[in-house]
């Protein structure tokens, strides 16, 4: 085993772990980006006209989504559900707070009134927080606040978003609940350690996904609830730990809805409770 020293190591585990350590995420050429922007519109196995939901539209990935959603014609009614905006041409918009269980649940009742929901994506997420919130390097930066605040995002919110747009689901046909994890939630992929509260949130995530997935089936044995990975996409959230990624590693978030959407396209009821990348592969829990 080679040895390295720990300070490169560290800025080596911040700054690609999360974002870049998959060999699969290969450059993006004009072709591909332009070939993504038309996957974007691959929703063509769900029940048309479909009427989706977007959590989280006001970040990088939810808004490209979104974007991506609204110029489609199958589209029926496209919600973009945020705490902070923004209201996008064409959709519908509507307050959400993940942490406040309250502001969830009307927001349930708000998109159901248009019908059974088709898809709901859950694109809300937490790794830093400026001065309030920086991830953890090493076990003697962890902190109960720390902890708290990055499962109540990554894990508890998405559980409560789940609860109450899981009932609203269409049932007689395909529907889909995808959330948004990162495949350093994988326990069986971490080799590296570190970032140990965005790490345990997802996994907490995809456990909860995964068990969520179960009692799904009863009530709707046509949906999928999965996990899914964006890879890593140039957002506000992938930022600070941009440094040492490749270029051609570093997903447009375009690209990356594009490639989500064509995933989601292609799940079917048999996949429900798995994790997957951005290319469709499986990843371990
Ligand atoms: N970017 C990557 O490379 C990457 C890699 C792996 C996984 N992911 C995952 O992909 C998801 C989306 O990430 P992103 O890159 O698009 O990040 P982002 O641009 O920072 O977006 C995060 C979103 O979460 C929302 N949010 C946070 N707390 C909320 C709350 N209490 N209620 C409602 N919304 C809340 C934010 O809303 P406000 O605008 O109101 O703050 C924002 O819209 C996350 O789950 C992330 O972990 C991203």
């Amino acid at each position: 085993m080679k040895f390295t020293c720990l300070a490169a190591q560290e800025e080596a585990l911040v700054s690609t772990h999360d974002l870049s350590q998959q060999a699969s995420e290969k450059p993006l050429s004009a072709a591909q980006e332009s070939a993504a922007r038309r996957m974007a519109s691959a929703i063509g196995t769900l029940r048309e006209p479909a009427n989706i939901v977007i959590v989280g539209a006001s970040g990088g990935i939810g808004s490209a989504l979104i974007r991506a959603l609204t110029g489609d014609q199958r589209v029926g009614s496209a919600t973009a559900l945020s705490r902070s905006g923004p209201i996008i041409e064409g959709t519908e918009a509507g307050h959400i707070d993940i942490s406040d269980e309250e502001s969830v649940a009307a927001a349930a009742e708000l998109c159901a009134q248009r019908g059974p929901i088709d898809l709901v994506i859950v694109a809300t997420g937490i790794l830093h927080d400026g001065a309030a919130l920086q991830p953890d390097k090493r076990m003697r930066e962890l902190s109960i606040e720390k902890l708290q605040r990055t499962f109540l995002i990554n894990a508890f919110g998405p559980a409560l978003v789940a609860k109450h747009f899981l009932p609203h689901l269409r049932r007689n046909a395909k529907a889909v609940f995808a959330a948004l994890s990162a495949r350093v939630g994988s326990i069986g992929d971490n080799r590296l350690g570190g970032w140990a509260a965005y790490r345990a949130s997802k996994a907490a995530l995809n456990m909860l996904i995964r068990t969520l997935a179960v009692e799904q089936a009863r009530s709707h044995p046509e949906a999928a609830v999965i996990a899914l990975h964006p890879g890593t996409v140039d957002t506000g959230l992938s930022r600070p730990f941009q440094g040492r990624v490749p270029a051609d590693r570093l997903f447009s978030p375009e690209y990356a809805a594009g490639k989500l959407l064509a995933v989601i396209d292609k799940v079917t009821s048999a996949d429900s409770g798995a994790f997957f990348a951005w290319d469709g592969t499986r990843i371990e829990y």
